[in-house]
């Protein structure tokens, strides 16, 4: 273990919760007409983008839109790497305008973007780490998209079958603790038995280093995190999590998304990374 970790200062694309609700049932975390505290959700997703600021990180937001009250997970938008950015395709019709809403930010922001032609839920199901972009399926993101991932990308792409409804998106079972950039040693944490027995042998393979988390872990979405190499930012429910990363020499940082639970989403679901 490194004496120190060292931090990369990130940028990151957000959206204010302004018109976040749970009005309709997408996963299991939802409940129809769940009563959200939108000065509660305001708060806590405030306190996150100034965790972020406060470690360095550069914060952008987009407006959200009227009627798209899941816009804030803004993780689902797209995967931007090297500045090229593959925009997204939504599953539940609910949330298919808010590929236009996105794109349209990226392009004001001057990126050009590709649309998907099969579902694909951005960073929710593709998350890259060293070589390989990490691809999830079997609730949203399709294997097609995969393929087109890899051709736009050209980075070997890694299908991984996700089996638990809870645990539906990518995302919500497995984060970056280390991306492998600067000659370091790419890592993961992941949730096994999110995974069909396949893919946690590929998961196995691929990263024999990385930190095993339990459903408990998983379940206080502290798989949901988001770690700048050093930093981790991550559900203060997830304490044993925590613990274990703080003796792997990672820092920590709780920040508590509860309002955004009841969507099935937390702190990694509301930040989308824009990698130059
Ligand atoms: N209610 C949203 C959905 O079901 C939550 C999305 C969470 N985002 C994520 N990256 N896991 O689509």
């Amino acid at each position: 273990m490194p004496d120190s970790r060292v931090p990369r200062p990130r940028r990151f694309l957000v959206c204010e919760p302004r018109h976040f609700a749970v009005q309709y049932a997408i996963n299991p975390w939802m409940r129809e007409d769940t009563e959200v505290d939108p000065d509660l959700a305001r708060g806590q997703w405030e306190a996150l983008i100034r965790a972020y600021r406060a470690h360095g990180h550069t914060v952008d937001t987009v407006e959200p839109v009227a009627g798209l009250p899941d816009m804030v997970f803004a993780a689902n938008s797209a995967l931007v790497l090297a500045g090229r950015v593959f925009g997204s395709f939504f599953h539940a019709p609910q949330r298919r305008a808010e590929s236009v809403a996105y794109e349209t930010w990226f392009k004001t922001a001057g990126f050009d973007v590709h649309r998907p032609e099969s579902v694909c839920e951005g960073e929710g199901d593709l998350v890259p780490v060293g070589r390989y972009v990490l691809a999830g399926t079997g609730f949203r993101t399709t294997v097609d998209a995969h393929r087109e991932v890899q051709e736009f990308f050209g980075v070997p792409t890694i299908g991984l079958r996700l089996v638990d409804p809870y645990f539906y998106h990518l995302d919500t079972a497995l984060f970056v603790l280390d991306d492998g950039h600067d000659g370091r040693e790419a890592n993961i944490v992941y949730y096994p038995q999110a995974f069909s027995p396949g893919s946690r042998e590929v998961l196995a393979r691929l990263f024999p280093d990385a930190v095993i988390a339990t459903r408990e872990d998983a379940a206080a979405f502290g798989l949901n995190s988001v770690s700048d190499g050093r930093h981790v930012f991550i559900s203060p429910r997830a304490e044993a999590l925590a613990g274990r990363l703080a003796r792997h020499g990672y820092v920590p940082v709780p920040v508590d998304l509860s309002e955004f639970h009841k969507a099935g989403g937390g702190i990694k679901c509301c930040t989308q990374e824009i990698r130059s």
